[in-house]
């Protein structure tokens, strides 16, 4: 577990660009924390790193937004889902087991189909731009890469 404080909206984007940077394919990272936590905006920060020119937005009926890049940015917000959904259903393991980059925001939601070896970043509000991370990972080797920048 590593514990990031965060002290302005710029220093979130500063952390989002590194991150992005240093993304590979493959990976899964899990945004938790309440609404306006900020999991858009770093989410949109880490899209830039990984030189993704599409503008991200909160997908406002879409589950899952994709932009195209040279890797793949899998923008996953199951905000708005209620009750039971039948993911098996709604054919998302082609996404998420691939090699793009699956971002997913209110993974609780979505827990029981979302790869095992994931890297969850929970953001909790310390004041108006105050924010704190906690990164939590059950595959340390997997997310070296990402854990050894904070
Ligand atoms: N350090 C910060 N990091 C992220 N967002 C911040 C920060 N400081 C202020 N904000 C504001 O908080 C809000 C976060 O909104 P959003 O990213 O949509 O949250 P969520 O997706 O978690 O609901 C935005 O209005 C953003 O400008
Ligand atoms: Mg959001």
């Amino acid at each position: 577990m590593k514990t990031l404080i965060i002290n302005s909206l710029d220093e979130m984007k500063t952390l989002g660009l590194k991150i992005g940077k240093k993304l590979k394919g493959g990976e899964t990272l899990c945004l938790s924390g309440d609404l306006g936590a900020g999991k858009t905006h770093l989410t949109k920060f880490i899209g830039q790193g990984m030189g993704i020119e599409d503008y991200i937005t909160s997908p406002s009926f879409a589950i899952l937004n994709i932009y195209y890049g040279k890797i793949n940015l899998n923008h996953f917000d199951s905000y708005r889902l209620e009750g039971d959904i039948d993911f098996d259903d709604l054919g998302f393991d082609d996404y998420l087991f691939s090699n793009d980059v699956n971002i997913v925001e209110w993974p609780e939601k979505m827990e029981n189909i979302l790869p095992k070896d994931r890297l969850t970043i929970k953001i909790e509000k310390t004041s108006d731009t105050g924010r704190k991370l906690i990164f939590t990972t059950n595959n340390e080797d997997k997310y070296k890469h990402i854990l050894e920048i904070l």
